[in-house]
């Protein structure tokens, strides 16, 4: 199997969030090992996968029009292969085959690894949509990276822990797409980070549609030695004792799940990096309830304090989303004045779309596209002033960004993320800044979407610097 696809080529197209993106880089290592190899271009691809997102209906759409373009794509030189994966291929299955000629497979969320016979099936001429769920946590197991993966940025990785979603929040199409909850062992978690590390990887995001109930259905089934799993701040005070890991992340909790250990967590592990991704979605509590969110504004307020109590340098940011069926003008008024207490690092907004098969999409009260616009626009300009004002509280501090690449304005100017997950651009010493390692930097401006710093030369020291 895998000779004959030796000159074969593929390439990928994701939307969507995080967990797209991985599932994108377990599906690219999947086909290296099957003899694929990945084309520098579309127009040299045999195959084309569209990794799709289903979160509003611009992002499906997207789909729709880029399979539209597509069919030219498919006739420019035979065989071409086509086929579409992600929450879009959940949600439609066979509808995609039926009304896309051009599209010759449908992998659904739970059968990325089913991804090679489904292209060997097309190259013979069969088109099949495979969107079966699969409970079984062997949907986690999938070879280590192939020597010839190229990781999009050196030094991080993203490993998955949990998949799925059990909340129904009643605007989203999340616990449609990607099924109910399943959480990972945490033995293959652990080895998956050993061996990471042992490739250079120095920075780890754990990842889950709601990554913080990590192995709270065997909590209360009594059953998380059987199922392999632990408390999640546990995993997390494992993971940061892997030899080589300097950085751990998560995303994206529910602020229901987070109990004192994981609060505390903050606090003991230098570690775990001093950012939450902590969605909100409305500060009405008429509103959230609307959404069945199951927190309430005061609720998540003393959770925020929690957090900021146990690292007071914690960077907290957001979504939040407007519109949403039912939300008044004072709703909207009480999210601005909770965004501007709560001084949200950054946030996410978007206006409510409704999505097939959840529950708010016959809701009354809907909200007019142009009131939804304004909304938005005021929000995101109170989120650009915080932003800014963080920005600037941060000059002249010093942080440490793992080096991600040259800034796409060229020169002598570099980019990194920080602990804080902000991006800083900066002006290189003179040796070329290490790709996937962390270096020390000086915060000297602020811009509203980064930070501007200056990288010190090691051998001069932090303290020649400080002293100028
Ligand atoms: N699991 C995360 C959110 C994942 S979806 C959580 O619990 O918050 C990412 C974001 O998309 C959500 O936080 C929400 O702000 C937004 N979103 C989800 N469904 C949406 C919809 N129907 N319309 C507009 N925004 C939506
Ligand atoms: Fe969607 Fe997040 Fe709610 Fe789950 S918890 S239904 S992913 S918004
Ligand atoms: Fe989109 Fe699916 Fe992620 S709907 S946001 S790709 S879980």
């Amino acid at each position: 199997m895998a000779l004959s696809h030796n000159k074969l080529k593929f390439h990928v197209r994701t939307y969507g969030c995080q967990m797209n993106v991985h599932d994108t880089e377990k599906v690219s290592n999947l086909l290296l090992h099957e003899g694929w190899s990945a084309a520098a271009s579309e127009e040299k691809a045999d195959l084309l996968l569209i990794n799709t997102c289903s979160i509003r209906d611009k992002a499906e759409h997207r789909l729709y029009s880029d399979l539209g373009l597509l069919s030219d794509w498919k006739k420019d030189k035979t065989p071409r292969v086509l086929g579409v994966g992600g929450c879009v291929a959940q949600q439609e299955g066979d509808e995609l085959l039926r009304r896309f000629k051009q599209v010759d497979f449908v992998f659904g969320t739970h059968n990325l690894r089913l991804v090679p016979d489904l292209v060997t099936a097309a190259l013979l001429g069969q088109r099949k949509a495979q969107i079966d769920t699969n409970k079984n946590p062997d949907r986690f197991d999938f070879p280590e990276r192939h020597p010839d993966f190229e990781e999009k940025t050196p030094g991080r990785a993203f490993v998955t822990i949990m998949e799925g979603c059990d909340m129904f929040c009643r605007f989203c199409v999340v616990p449609l797409t990607r099924g109910r909850e399943i959480s990972r062992g945490w033995e293959a978690i652990l080895s998956e980070i050993n061996s990471l590390s042992r490739k250079g990887v120095v920075d780890v995001t754990l990842l889950g549609q709601t990554v913080n109930a990590y192995g709270r259905h065997d909590v209360k089934r009594g059953v998380m030695v059987k199922k392999g799993t632990k408390p999640f701040s546990d995993l997390i005070a494992d993971i940061a004792r892997v030899e080589g890991i300097k950085r751990v992340r998560y995303t994206s909790p529910h602020p229901m799940f987070f109990d004192q250990g994981l609060i505390d967590a903050h606090g003991s592990l230098p570690e775990l990096c001093p950012h939450v991704h902590l969605p909100l979605q409305s500060g009405s509590n008429h509103v959230l309830e609307l959404m069945r969110r199951r927190y309430d504004r005061e609720t998540f307020g003393r959770l925020v304090q929690k957090l900021r109590e146990s690292r007071k340098d914690l960077a907290i940011t957001t979504d939040l989303i407007v519109g949403f069926p039912g939300e008044s003008d004072l709703d909207f008024e009480e999210t601005l004045e909770f965004v501007r207490d709560l001084r949200f690092v950054d946030s996410y907004s978007f206006k409510y779309s409704p999505r097939p098969g959840t529950p708010a999409k016959g809701d009354p009260g809907q909200v007019p596209a142009e009131v939804a616009q304004e909304r938005l626009e005021r929000l995101q300009a109170l989120q650009g002033d915080l932003t800014l004002s963080y920005h600037r509280e941060r000059i002249g501090s010093r942080t440490e960004v793992l080096v991600t690449g040259p800034s796409r304005k060229g020169g002598s100017q570099w980019q990194g993320r920080d602990p804080y997950n902000r991006v800083v651009n900066f002006t290189r010493g003179a040796d070329e800044p290490p790709v996937g390692e962390l270096v020390p930097i000086r915060v000297v401006e602020a811009t509203p979407h980064s930070l501007i710093g200056e990288a010190f030369v090691p051998s001069v020291g932090l303290n020649e610097r400080e002293s100028q």
